[in-house]
């Protein structure tokens, strides 16, 4: 169990040791415990949190909201539509006097070439800790509560086999964060992962490169395939989603034409047949239901969208409680 973790950002599961880790997985389990046995654990008593949001979102917000009140602290929604900050207000401005006023800055930015480098200024500014809730590289709260929920689910995750997807989407063109961040940790913990995509929808080459050398250090393996069913083949956890192309185009008509060719990329019941059959479906969520995946599959008894959720806030429970 670490125990020096006071004042530590966390941009990206890549900058935390698998010790440190690991003490955020334990301790969000205690936690967890603690909120199913109606046991108080206000660790953070008295202290605040500035939650700033340049992109919409539900499960995030409402996570690291109701996770400060449950620690005994106070979370302040700060959204760029009534307030300056993507006008006016610096990156370095906000890191100086949000730091000043706030025990932690919570950042969602997700410009394409933009996001990573906003949060970073910010935390270079900064004399508190500052959180990713999400950017144009990395979701990294997302994927710690994804662990937690695989944990939960299969135990030991070594050798198990994670098929990371792409999925067709209508909606817009979708942050990379989640598949990157995923193949990272995925790999870190010595799971089997599998990256399946379209030619056009490639993750950033260092990240991918990233992630084949963490499964060789931790005995998994890495593997990129190209087509849609062989990445369902006796996979124990499937997490197919949508992302944009971005490294193809930033063009939105161009993105959705392109989009548009891989339109039967759907988890269904035939292609979960095809994994194992007590194979774990996971989601962040929203998904483009009937698009993304069919309701049979996401309301289904292999759906283990709900747990995973929940553990968003057992996890940022325990960075925050650790780091602030
Ligand atoms: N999974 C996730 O980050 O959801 P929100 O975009 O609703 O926060």
């Amino acid at each position: 169990m670490q125990t020096h973790l006071r004042g530590r950002d966390m941009i990206t599961t890549q900058e935390w040791t698998r010790s440190e880790l690991d003490s955020v997985f334990e301790v969000a389990k205690e936690l967890k415990r603690a909120r199913a046995l109606g046991k108080p654990h206000a660790h953070l008593r008295d202290k605040s949190l500035a939650m700033l949001f340049f992109f919409s979102s539900t499960r995030t917000r409402a996570s690291f909201e109701a996770g400060m009140t449950q620690l005994g602290g106070h979370a302040a929604f700060i959204d760029s539509e009534t307030t300056q900050i993507s006008h006016g207000d610096t990156a370095k401005e906000m890191g100086e006097i949000l730091g000043r006023y706030y025990d932690g800055i919570a950042i969602r930015q997700c410009d394409w070439g933009d996001g990573n480098k906003y949060i970073r200024e910010v935390a270079e500014a900064s004399r508190v800790p500052v959180l990713n809730m999400q950017c144009d590289v990395y979701h990294p709260f997302q994927i710690l509560a994804d662990m937690l929920t695989i944990m939960e689910k299969v135990g030991d995750p070594r050798g198990k086999t994670i098929n990371v997807s792409y999925a067709y989407a209508s909606s817009y063109q979708k942050p990379l964060s989640v598949p990157q961040s995923l193949i990272l940790l995925m790999a870190r913990y010595g799971m089997n992962v599998r990256l399946t995509a379209p030619p056009e929808f490639q993750l950033m080459g260092d990240i991918v490169e990233q992630a084949r050398e963490n499964a060789r250090r931790s005995g998994g393996s890495f593997e990129q395939l190209g087509d849609f069913d062989a990445g369902f083949k006796g996979a124990d956890v499937v997490y197919p989603k949508s992302w944009g192309c971005w490294l193809t185009t930033e063009d939105k008509e161009e993105s959705a034409k392109i989009g548009g060719k891989y339109k039967d990329w759907i988890t269904d019941s035939r292609r979960m047949a095809l994994a194992k059959e007590d194979c774990g479906y996971m989601h962040c969520l929203p998904a483009d239901r009937n698009i993304e995946v069919t309701d049979e599959v996401i309301d289904g008894p292999n759906s283990w969208v709900y747990d995973e959720a929940e553990n968003r806030l057992h996890v940022q429970k325990a960075v925050m409680a650790l780091t602030m």
